[in-house]
């Protein structure tokens, strides 16, 4: 993972809030800062407000109340053409009646730009996402990938210190989107242009990004590090959409500063991470990632809680086993145990015992 040079905010959201009718608010108290050449991703569940913060940055919306800065300045009153901000969308949205070249000419033209140096800026921008030979085309006589390829091109033309994306792979095949997910990093930082990126898509939001804001009902859950977010939760939504994960519920009866007891529903009791719960009484859910249960009891703690759990379903999936359990009154309870020579196959219908480190159980809120 790249390295960010220096910590200054280029751009700064503060206490931002937006409502489009005048009563909902749809983002509700941003507060966030981009230090320059950071790739920092939007991450939520549709309809959670990441369009509109983009919106906001860009210029195409004004946020209803808070400051948005742009390298120390405020942009609350500059319009979206002077903010020298290039944007990628999903549905490319380049001039069909213009070629591949012309589309990337435009924003060149607009900043009266000459015709010699216009042409060597386009002819690199279209050689960085390998469209060298493609400068005569029309967009209709090229794929989705290839499209969005130009598009990407055409963000870039004009060579902007901040590149907005809004879920611009959403469109394409797998195999197109994660071709094309390892370019735009690795473009991104070879220039050194900041990146704010928008998308759904958990696995997108972690293998592209330096840090990721996850977004639910217009405000940030959690800003972090991708392996800190699915490792570190800090409560039962970003558990929930990062990853897989199990999720037990219970009330906490003991609780010291690095430990806790929960009695779950079942009755069962286990010991887990205290993270978002404060007292005996309190209700939780705990979360535990599915390749962190352990089958083979020797490798938990002396005196470690176990759980009985009976084998449902086991999948083999190549590189690991996925297998189903019953556990404490769930049907859903998934573990992870990797493909080697010694690893059992479990048969549905047998018994286990299944344990953890309490480091690797997360008591969050119910
Ligand atoms: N132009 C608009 N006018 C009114 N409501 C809007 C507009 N754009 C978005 N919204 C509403 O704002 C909320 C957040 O939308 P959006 O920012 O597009 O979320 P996301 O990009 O995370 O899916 C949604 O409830 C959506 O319906
Ligand atoms: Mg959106």
């Amino acid at each position: 993972m790249k390295q960010v040079k220096n910590d200054e905010a280029f751009v700064a959201f503060e206490r931002v809030q937006k409502s489009y009718d005048g009563e909902v608010l749809v983002v509700k108290d941003l507060n966030l800062t981009i230090p320059k050449g950071e790739f920092l991703t939007l991450l939520g569940p549709s309809g959670s407000g990441k369009t509109t913060c983009l919106m906001m940055l860009a210029g195409f919306e004004t946020a209803t109340h808070g400051d948005i800065r742009l390298d120390g300045v405020s942009v609350n009153n500059i319009p979206p053409h002077k903010r020298g901000i290039g944007m990628v969308f999903q549905n490319y949205a380049l001039f069909p009646h213009m070629t591949v070249g012309e589309n990337l000419s435009f924003p060149l033209e607009v900043r009266k730009m000459g015709k010699a140096e216009r042409e060597t800026k386009v002819k690199r921008a279209l050689d960085m996402v390998q469209m060298g030979d493609f400068a005569a085309r029309r967009p209709a006589q090229m794929s989705g990938g290839q499209q969005q390829r130009v598009a990407l091109a055409r963000a870039l033309v004009f060579e902007p210190e901040l590149v907005l994306m809004d879920e611009p792979l959403g469109a394409l095949d797998k195999q197109l989107r994660e071709t094309l997910q390892f370019e735009i990093t690795n473009l991104a930082h070879e220039l050194g242009i900041t990146v704010v990126y928008v998308t759904h898509d958990q696995t997108e939001a972690l293998t592209m990004s330096d840090r990721v804001a996850v977004f639910d009902d217009g405000r940030i859950q959690q800003l972090a590090p991708p392996d800190e977010l699915y490792e570190k939760p800090i409560n039962s939504f970003v558990a929930q959409f990062i990853g897989e994960n199990n999720t037990l519920t219970g009330v906490v009866q003991e609780i010291g500063a690095d430990r806790c007891t929960v009695r779950l529903d079942s009755g069962d009791i286990i010991d887990a991470m205290p993270v978002n719960v404060n007292a005996v009484g309190d209700r939780t859910k705990v979360s535990i990632r599915p390749e962190r249960v352990e089958i083979d009891k020797t490798r938990l703690q002396p005196g470690a809680h176990t759980l009985k759990a009976e084998v449902l379903e086991f999948i083999y999936m190549g590189d690991i086993f996925r297998t189903r359990l019953r556990v404490a009154g769930t049907d859903e309870f998934v573990i992870k145990t990797r493909n080697a020579p010694d690893q059992v196959r479990l048969t549905p219908g047998t018994q286990i015992e299944i344990g953890w480190l309490a480091q690797d159980c997360r008591a969050l809120d119910a």
